[in-house]
């Protein structure tokens, strides 16, 4: 099949590297020149495992191709993906930009029948301005074409986005017209084997069906959070209340790990964003406006124990901060909850040293090099003169350090650990101060 995919960004660059590792010819398009001309050379502009090597074998082998030209993409695929980003605006809602102007792109320049498919993260309804667009920019050509538009949400976890293209959960594919669902399951035949994946529905419910995943995902995050910071006030130990609630399989196990909030492009927006479509249709979402509250407060949870243990004072202390990353395998800092901790650290008057296995060049491009944060390169030089030690994302590496070094390097040894990854009997045996999250301190 021959495949069009609008943005190589990190939705668009996975999906056209995993269509092609099946055997499609994959054409990527962006209208950033330099990112199309490095993608080229063979470099890939986002950390994701595995995705250079199956990125790099496939445009050798001639099936992923890259092109800055939009009208060269429209006239190539039957399937027309949008991967464009969709941006928060100022209150919250996603921008439409960009999935609109590659809609007026594809309806300027199409021939022939295709099939637009909307892979970016976008709001109920938004198929149908896609139609309109794609729709208006024939008429004002004077001609009149065949098109369909499809609701094909993604769910790819940033570290993971590979194997969860490879193997999927679920393929969830709104359509309205059966022989263009037909044409889809064949699509994605190649990624449905043992037992049925692909479900198919009409088109707003696949667009709610992405916000509705999310944005449960958040809550359960959410929720954990708040029982964390009730434990912490009642003397239970929140790990204990986890395995407990865990093991009853209607909750489960996944995502009830309580920690510093959660971050990435993809929580804090979705819930924003569904929270925003309710608010517009005339409905005042409560639970999502709760989530958002919680998690937002929790960020800044580790800091409170920070003043807490320094007598509300940080000014001049220094604290060395373990992870930058929203979450470990990647790089990606948007809404990560470090960012926030430290910058309730400047402005309680502390400054940093931080250190992220792969994360320190966004660091650098986000904050640049300024007096009161020190980006180093080893997680020791980290603690050098350091006055605590904050943990703010569970990179594997941080999991079992030398704690004696930790004891020699800070100026007294106290940790405050915002993803519970150390055992506090362990940390007494040691003389390590410790702080977590919802655990007896
Ligand atoms: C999330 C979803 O998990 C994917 O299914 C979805 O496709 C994607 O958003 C998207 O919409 O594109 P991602 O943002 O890559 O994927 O990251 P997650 O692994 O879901 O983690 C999100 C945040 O929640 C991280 O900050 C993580 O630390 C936090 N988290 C996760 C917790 O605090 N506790 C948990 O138990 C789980």
């Amino acid at each position: 099949m021959k495949i069009t995919i609008f943005g190589s960004g990190y939705v668009g660059l996975v999906t056209g590297a995993c269509f092609a590792e099946v055997g499609n010819d994959v054409l990527c398009v962006d209208i950033d020149e330099e990112k199309i001309s490095r993608l080229k050379q063979g470099e890939i502009p986002i950390y994701e495992p595995g995705l250079e090597d199956m990125a790099v074998d496939n445009a050798r082998e001639g099936r992923l191709r890259f092109t800055s030209d939009p009208a060269e993409g429209v006239a190539f695929g039957l399937f027309q993906f949008i991967a464009v980003g969709t941006p928060p605006d100022e209150d919250g809602s996603a921008d439409l930009r960009h999935v609109l102007s590659v809609a007026k792109t594809i309806g300027s320049n199409m021939e022939d029948y295709r099939i637009i498919v909307d892979k970016s993260t976008v709001p109920v309804g938004t198929a149908d301005l896609v139609s309109e667009q794609v729709k208006s920019a024939m008429e004002e050509r004077g001609v009149s074409i065949d098109y369909d538009v499809v609701s094909n949400p993604e769910f790819l976890k940033e570290g993971d986005a590979i194997s969860d293209f490879m193997k999927p959960e679920r393929i969830i594919v709104g359509v309205d017209n059966p022989r263009t669902k037909e044409l889809l399951r064949n699509l994605y035949a190649p990624f449905n084997r043992s037992h049925e994946r692909f479900i198919a529905m009409d088109v707003r419910s696949a667009e709610l069906t992405k916000y509705a995943a999310n944005a449960m995902l958040a809550t359960k995050i959410s929720f954990m959070n708040e029982i964390a910071n009730i434990a912490e006030r009642v003397g239970a130990d929140v790990e204990a209340v986890r395995h407990g609630i865990g093991s009853d399989s209607r909750i489960g196990f996944s995502f009830i790990y309580p920690g510093v909030g959660y971050g990435g492009s993809c929580f804090p927006k979705d819930v924003q964003a569904l929270e925003k479509t309710a608010v517009k249709y005339g409905y005042d979402a409560r639970i999502l406006q709760a989530v958002e509250a919680v998690n937002h407060d929790q960020k800044v949870s580790l800091v409170d124990k920070m003043k807490g243990h320094f007598g509300n004072e940080l000014k001049g202390k220094t604290i060395a901060l373990w992870g930058l990353a929203f979450k470990p395998n990647t790089d990606d800092m948007r809404e990560a909850p470090s960012r926030r901790v430290i910058e309730e650290l400047w402005a309680a008057g502390a400054s940093v040293r931080a250190y992220d296995p792969v994360a320190m060049d966004e660091a650098r491009r986000i904050y640049g090099e300024r007096a009161d944060l020190k980006l180093v390169e080893t997680s020791e030089d980290a603690l050098k003169g350091a006055d605590a030690l904050a943990v703010v994302t569970e990179w594997r590496v941080f999991r079992s350090p030398d704690f004696e070094v930790i004891k020699q390097e800070l100026s007294s040894p106290v940790i405050f650990d915002g993803r519970n990854i150390y055992n506090p009997d362990l940390m007494e045996q040691l003389g390590i101060t410790y702080y977590s999250i919802g655990r007896i301190p």
